[in-house]
């Protein structure tokens, strides 16, 4: 499942996991790791300036892998540690694009995302799942919504979470992301010419979540 950023495709990804019994792998939180280390280690500048040497000769140092919590909850872990609220914050997503968008740091996760995803059964959730991870894969998505429903959905997901987000700047970043996923050099954002595309901007959950249903009953039957 492909598709623009905060259109609920791990929300969709994760729901269709559950009830298939696949294993979910989130590959925005691989970058969004990435992204920490880096501002962690004072790689990143605030205007999202990329010491790029420096990254490419401390990448094979990170190492990222999903646990789970008691609640069957899965969290991302970046060197034995549990990130998973640090990667959500507007820090790592104000600077995780001009990370994303460098080669070797793509090189590397895409070589991970092909060992976890080798064996099949898999919900795999991104920007390049369908055109560059799994080009052979049996059902691909492309997820859409316009982009004041999905600085919204954002907005209320980080009011949820305690934080004190602006609205304008949420959209701001929503924006400056689909701009720099879709215009970068490797692997841009892009839906794959055979993906099925959801535009879900006035869907509930649960018509979005049995449409995809039925379009993996249809790919699996
Ligand atoms: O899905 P997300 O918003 O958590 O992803 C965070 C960022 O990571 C997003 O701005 C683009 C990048 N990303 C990517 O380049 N390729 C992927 N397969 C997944 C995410």
């Amino acid at each position: 499942m492909d598709g623009h950023s905060s259109c609920g495709k791990s929300t969709m990804a994760k729901a269709l996991a559950a009830k298939t019994g696949y294993t979910y792998i989130d590959t925005g939180a691989m970058y969004r790791a990435v992204t920490l280390f880096c501002i962690e280690k004072g790689l990143v500048g605030n205007d999202g300036t990329i010491k790029v040497q420096e990254l490419e000769s401390l990448l094979p140092e990170i190492s990222i892998s999903f646990g789970k919590d008691a609640d069957g909850k899965q969290y991302t872990i970046l060197n034995g540690r549990n990130v998973e609220k640090e990667i959500r914050g507007m820090e790592v997503s104000s600077k995780v694009s001009p990370v994303s968008a460098l080669p070797f740091v793509r090189e590397a996760m895409v070589a991970q995302q092909r060992i976890m995803g080798g064996k099949g059964a898999v919900v795999m959730d991104g920007r390049d799942i369908g055109t560059t991870v799994f080009p052979q894969a049996e059902l691909k998505i492309f997820v859409t919504a316009r982009d004041d429903v999905r600085a919204r959905r954002r907005y209320d997901e980080m009011v949820m979470k305690g934080e004190n987000p602006v609205y304008e700047e949420v959209l701001e970043n929503v924006r400056q992301r689909d701009y720099i996923d879709s215009h970068r050099e490797v692997s841009p954002l892009r839906q794959a010419d055979d993906a099925i595309v959801l535009d879900n901007s006035d869907m509930t959950m649960e018509q979005q979540d049995e449409w995809l249903m039925q379009h993996y009953l249809n790919a699996t039957r």
